[in-house]
């Protein structure tokens, strides 16, 4: 079997520490420990005092009750702590697919579930998001995508790349179609908490007895340097992840899963998302005013979540080179539509500081000009 790649990440591990500014991050500016320490008015000394042994490796029994306390209905048994959602998306596709599996999901997409399901043996079948429709999906291909049969259905929402959230339609269309077919649904929602608006997007939590709601502390809390994602699932289901888990990570990190119960705790949680909105909804006007300065040459929706915005351009040059050509000449990480399957495009990160921001975005000027009238 051929392995699929994931060129995304493989783009990112490769230069997103080694470039002068990277707008290929899709959450906000990371809280250092000190910052998260002093938002939730919590002393440094148990976090000293953590033994570097084995944690508990499905997640310490605070942190799973502290996760299980967002799912209405969800006890720590449902939940499994995990090395990034990353690893979550990793484990719930290994518990369920196996060689001929179908596998069906939006596109475009953050393609890991997409070359993971590949490399497992499955085929995938997307069904699109509309730039036309503003990013909604057409109810008929959501159905013909999730054909009789379908094992796994994967939705990511609110959406990487698009920062789009479904609508109240779309939610139903894919619900009902998923249990009509008794497909497992997994929602990937770690980008909720992340809205522009402050409304949190509500999750496929309780909306039907085969969902797996995947997410973590890497975009809407700002905290993706711990490494800390989960999954919640029906016990059993959960159990049978945790597992698999014993053949990747064994556990998370102890002095994460400490800071996590930090992050997660009532009243601190809150504030970090705050703070989250409050960086989203102070840059994403300057980075809008910047592509405007473009004139025609971008065209884009909003995103409704997420530090990230998907622009499409008019040239006809493929947005590898565009990317590969601003890295190269002026040390600014982004991401090319490609690896989202969708060409013509680029994915630009709004998160940072608002000043690096400035100065990124003046250094990618200088590049885009040059690239788009040669
Ligand atoms: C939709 C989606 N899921 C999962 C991840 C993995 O994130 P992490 O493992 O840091 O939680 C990302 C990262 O970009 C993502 O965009």
């Amino acid at each position: 079997m051929r392995f699929v790649p994931f060129e995304l990440e493989r783009w990112q591990s490769t230069w997103e520490n080694r470039v002068r500014f990277n707008l290929a991050e899709s959450g906000v500016h990371p809280l250092s420990v000190q910052e998260l320490l002093g938002l939730a008015g919590a002393s440094a000394v148990p976090l000293l005092e953590v033994r570097l042994g084995y944690s508990q490796s499905n997640g310490t029994d605070l942190l799973r009750q502290r996760i299980a306390a967002l799912y209405p209905g969800a006890s720590p048994d449902h939940v499994l702590v995990t090395t990034g959602s990353a690893e979550a998306n990793f484990v719930a596709c290994w518990r369920l697919l196996e060689p001929g599996d179908k596998v069906a999901m939006l596109l475009p997409s953050y393609l890991q579930i997409w070359g993971q399901a590949q490399n497992l043996g499955a085929q995938v079948r997307g069904f699109d998001l509309h730039a036309g429709n503003g990013w909604e999906p057409f109810p008929e291909e959501i159905r013909a995508a999730i054909a009789p049969g379908t094992k796994l259905v994967v939705v990511t929402n609110p959406h990487n790349p698009t920062g789009h959230v479904l609508s109240d339609d779309a939610r139903r269309v894919i619900l009902e179609r998923s249990r009509e077919v008794g497909a497992w649904l997994l929602a990937d929602e770690v980008y909720a908490g992340a809205e522009l608006n402050g409304k949190t997007t509500p999750s496929f939590w309780g909306s039907y007895d085969k969902v797996i709601c995947v997410s973590g502390l890497s975009k809407a809390y700002g905290l993706p340097g711990l490494r800390i994602g989960w999954l919640v699932a029906p016990p059993e289901f959960t159990a049978e992840s945790w597992a698999r888990h014993d053949y990747t990570t064994i556990g998370p990190a102890g002095a994460s899963d400490h800071l996590a119960g930090v992050a997660l705790a009532p009243g601190v949680r809150e504030k970090i998302i705050e703070r989250t909105r409050r960086i989203l909804n102070a840059n994403y006007p300057v980075f809008e005013q910047w592509l405007k300065r473009f004139g025609d040459t971008f065209s884009w929706h909003p995103p409704q979540a997420g530090a990230i915005c998907l622009v499409k351009y008019r040239q006809g040059v493929g947005a590898l080179d565009v990317v590969e050509r601003i890295r190269a000449q002026h040390s600014v990480l982004l991401v090319p539509g490609e690896h989202f399957g969708v060409p013509q495009h680029i994915r630009f990160g709004y998160g940072n500081e608002l000043s690096e921001l400035q100065a990124a975005l003046a250094e990618t000027e200088l590049g885009l000009k040059r690239i788009f009238t040669d």
